[in-house]
């Protein structure tokens, strides 16, 4: 009989639940989407699906049907019946015991949440510290991978300071993206951010603020920034699902600016939160 272990409590292994032999608990073979609510809408949904699509078919993970995942989706976020909701969801390939190795005939494994999204108006209104550090990620970052480490230990250091956001750094000394976030800088009339390579993930609020900037006039640069280049800036932010649009004001401890989120941050952040109301579901 093969024997697990959990905490403390020995368990004979064919009593316990597949969930324990998750490939995502032991490999993070899975990949994951968040995305949110305004005002009891989801924003962007289409969007979150398709890059979910391509994420599945990034790392072979087959079976799963887009159509149902968005169905679930719906589901949950009307019986959550929250306005402002952050929606997590993952597909692991499944359950087998332990093997690099996957079996051939495995079923993936669902799981999502609906939650309360966290009021992020202090760190709009006043912005955010960041921190630089290596960027010590796979070379898939394009892919929406439930391998966090790197992120976690990146922003747990930048946490550790009491920034808001750790930005990554790569062995180039060019700045790739945050640990959950994309990254722009503002210089003069151009707002700047890396180019989508597989370095970075193709955020969707990204896309949107990349979209907002051209609305209000500035001149949009895809080129990635060292840090140098970052710190030099008239204005930084960083976009995601989560936070939206939110100014950074000190970058490794430099001041950015007057020390306030910069008026096209303002601005952006205006524009942004206009297509939040016009999308449909
Ligand atoms: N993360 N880059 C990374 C590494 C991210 O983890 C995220 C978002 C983004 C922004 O992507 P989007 O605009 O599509 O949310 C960029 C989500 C919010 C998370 O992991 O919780």
């Amino acid at each position: 009989m093969q024997i697990a272990m959990i905490q403390d409590k020995i368990v004979p292994a064919s009593e316990l639940e597949p969930v324990y032999f998750d490939r995502g608990t032991f490999f993070g073979d899975g990949v994951y989407e968040v995305m949110r609510s305004y005002n009891g809408r989801i924003f962007a949904l289409e969007e979150h699906l398709q890059r979910f699509a391509g994420s599945l078919s990034g790392v072979k993970i087959t079976g799963v049907d887009i159509d149902l995942v968005r169905s679930r989706i719906l589901r949950a976020f009307d019986a959550a019946r929250i306005g402002d909701a952050k929606i997590y969801f993952h597909v692991t390939r499944g359950s087998q015991p332990r093997d690099r190795v996957w079996n051939a005939d495995l079923q993936p494994n669902f799981f999502l949440t609906v939650s309360e999204l966290a009021d992020n108006t202090e760190n709009k209104t006043k912005g955010i510290a960041v921190s630089t550090h290596p960027d010590w990620r796979w070379k898939r970052c394009d892919i929406k991978s439930l391998n966090l480490l790197a992120n976690v230990l990146a922003a747990t250091d930048a946490a550790g300071k009491g920034c808001g956001e750790a930005i990554l750094v790569d062995e180039h000394g060019l700045i790739t993206e945050g640990a959950g976030s994309a990254f722009f800088a503002v210089l003069g009339q151009t707002l700047q951010t890396a180019p989508l390579t597989a370095n970075i993930l193709p955020s969707i609020t990204r896309e949107y603020a990349i979209k907002a900037g051209s609305n209000i006039g500035l001149e949009i640069v895809e080129k990635s920034l060292t840090v140098e280049q970052a710190a030099g800036s008239d204005e930084l932010l960083i976009a995601s699902t989560t936070q939206d649009i939110v100014g950074v004001v000190r970058f490794d401890g430099k001041t950015i600016g007057d020390g306030k989120p910069g008026k096209y941050t303002r601005l952006l952040t205006q524009e942004f939160l206009s297509f939040t109301v016009s999308t449909p579901r």
